[in-house]
């Protein structure tokens, strides 16, 4: 095919990590402690981390360097998706430092300043990427003192700055982090996180998508009956996770970035091109296709809120959601969230995407399920047991166990016509013969590289908080809230939710 002059170069977008100097915000605290310095030393391990990159942790605690790395090894340890290697330890821990100050306090963004120009004299790359992963209310403090201090701009290197979710607690808050984000950095320059769009699956729902003419084809509401999408959750409120979460719930937590960020995938128009904004602008789209809830009963018909009470996980009883660590005795905050919502535009007119996630759920699973219409109902389904028979459905394990299958019915081999059940199955593992790298480490690579296709922009971020405030708005500020539903931790959430889809003729399909 000729080359369009009109359209930007795919691949060269596709641009090298580069070296650099990576700031991290909030560097004791789990996130480091558990994604972000894992994923670098998995990188490490397979030789893709640039050479001489350098990491700087920042945060409040009194630390030496030796003690920061120390508690950062003790984690490694426990969780690196390459095992723990400690020469390779021993080496990639060199390069990183600890720099103690509070977030607040201007003179620590000097030093900073001092301290990154003095290993940029040694030979660092000037090249700065700034982390932020501390606790929400300081991501104003540190990107204002990072732009009064100047270290938001190095005339040798590029200065780009990484901002980790919660981008903000609804539009308003959103808005405002915008506007500071956009005093200090340049969108471009900005990379919002939203950790399922670096889950190998999430990205490969586009190549799945349009590289491959089988599925587009029927990907519209003429063939496709409706979607569901699944992430669920044995956890609880471990670890002092109750404090946030109670504030935030489950709408905020998770459906207002990762899961309407695979809803996007799902439902978006082909992009003209694979750019940062290509592809980002064909998810906008969705988002503000979104049919707007209007008011209390819109939201009660469409939406169920629930709370786990004690039960049973994974063979261990488990206390009830308003009894958990730093939860209020008396939260209205909902720990599971089941919502049907539809996309007004020509592709999906009529078709429902149906949407749960929850904690203290029997397991651990994300998937996308895409539910085929019937066959015309004329050969079969004389046959015993054809009309119960699931149909055709795609479904896209995002985690674990990252696959694709494709559920069919088949005739089984015998002298009686009879049906069934099968599955074409694709799996990484087996197809790969090996695991998937952690989201991180892909994200990292990319804000090196400066790719920000996997991060969320201003408008989508933005688009979302719109629809779910008005969700939260029902619940929260109308004087006859829809109800808070319940269900015993372990389950596979309440029995409002089945009826949610039983009253369109549905039901849940079972992980
Ligand atoms: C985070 C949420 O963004 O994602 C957590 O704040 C949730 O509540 C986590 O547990 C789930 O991520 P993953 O990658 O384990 O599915």
């Amino acid at each position: 095919m000729e080359e369009n002059p009109f359209r930007e170069d795919d691949l060269s977008v596709r641009s090298r990590p580069e070296s650099c100097t990576l700031v991290i915000f909030g560097a004791t605290g789990d996130l480091t402690h558990r994604k972000l310095i894992p994923a670098l030393y998995n990188l490490a391990a397979d030789g893709d981390l640039p050479p001489g990159l350098k990491v700087v942790g920042f945060a409040r605690r009194e630390k030496t360097d030796e003690e920061y790395r120390a508690g950062l090894e003790e984690l490694n340890r426990e969780v690196s998706r390459q095992g723990h290697n400690d020469d390779l330890w021993g080496q990639f821990s060199q390069s990183i430092v600890y720099h103690e100050s509070n977030f607040n306090d201007a003179e620590g963004y000097y030093s900073l300043k001092e301290r990154l120009d003095e290993m940029e004299e040694a030979g660092a790359s000037p090249n700065r990427l700034f982390y932020v992963a501390s606790a929400p209310e300081f991501f104003d403090d540190i990107l204002l003192h990072l732009k009064s201090s100047g270290l938001n701009e190095n005339e040798k290197g590029w200065c780009r700055a990484v901002v980790e979710k919660p981008f903000g607690t609804d539009l308003k808050t959103a808005r405002h982090l915008n506007q500071v984000v956009a005093e200090t950095f340049e969108e471009k320059d900005t990379y919002r996180i939203d950790h399922y769009l670096g889950k190998e699956t999430a990205q490969n729902i586009m190549v799945l998508r349009f590289a491959n003419v089988l599925f587009e084809l029927l990907w519209n509401n003429r063939c496709i009956d409706h979607v569901q999408i699944t992430c669920a959750e044995p956890l609880g409120m471990e670890g002092g996770r109750g404090g946030y979460y109670d504030k935030a719930g489950a709408l905020r937590d998770m459906v207002q970035n990762h899961l309407l960020q695979l809803l996007s995938l799902i439902a978006m128009e082909p992009p003209a091109d694979l750019t940062a904004d290509g592809i980002r602008d064909e998810k906008v789209k969705v988002l503000k296709c979104l049919r707007r809830l209007q008011g209390v009963e819109d939201v009660s018909e469409n939406i169920v809120r629930a709370q786990y009470t004690s039960g049973t996980v994974n063979g261990k009883e488990v206390v009830g959601y308003r009894r958990e660590d730093r939860v209020n005795p008396g939260s209205m905050t909902e720990s599971y969230v089941a919502l049907k919502i539809m996309i007004d535009n020509w592709r999906w007119e009529g078709v429902p995407f149906y949407m749960r996630m929850g904690k203290r759920l029997p397991k651990k699973g994300t998937e996308i399920s895409v539910h085929f219409k019937e066959a015309p109902n004329v050969l079969f389904n004389a046959l015993d047991g054809a009309e119960a028979m699931p149909g055709n459905v795609l479904v896209i394990r995002i985690q674990p166990n990252e696959g694709i299958s494709l559920g069919m019915r088949s005739k089984r081999p015998g002298p009686a016509a009879m049906l069934q059940p099968v599955k074409m199955d694709f799996r990484y593992q087996t197809s790969f013969g090996k695991s998937s790298p952690e989201a991180y480490e892909r994200l990292l690579l990319d804000a090196m590289a400066g790719d920000a296709t996997l991060f969320a922009r201003k408008d989508e971020v933005e688009t979302a908080w719109k629809y779910i405030d008005e969700i939260e708005d029902a619940w929260h500020k109308s004087e006859d809230p829809p109800k808070m539903a319940e269900f015993p931790a372990g389950s596979w959430g309440p029995k409002e939710a089945d009826e949610l889809l039983e009253k369109d003729g549905r039901k849940w399909r079972r992980l």
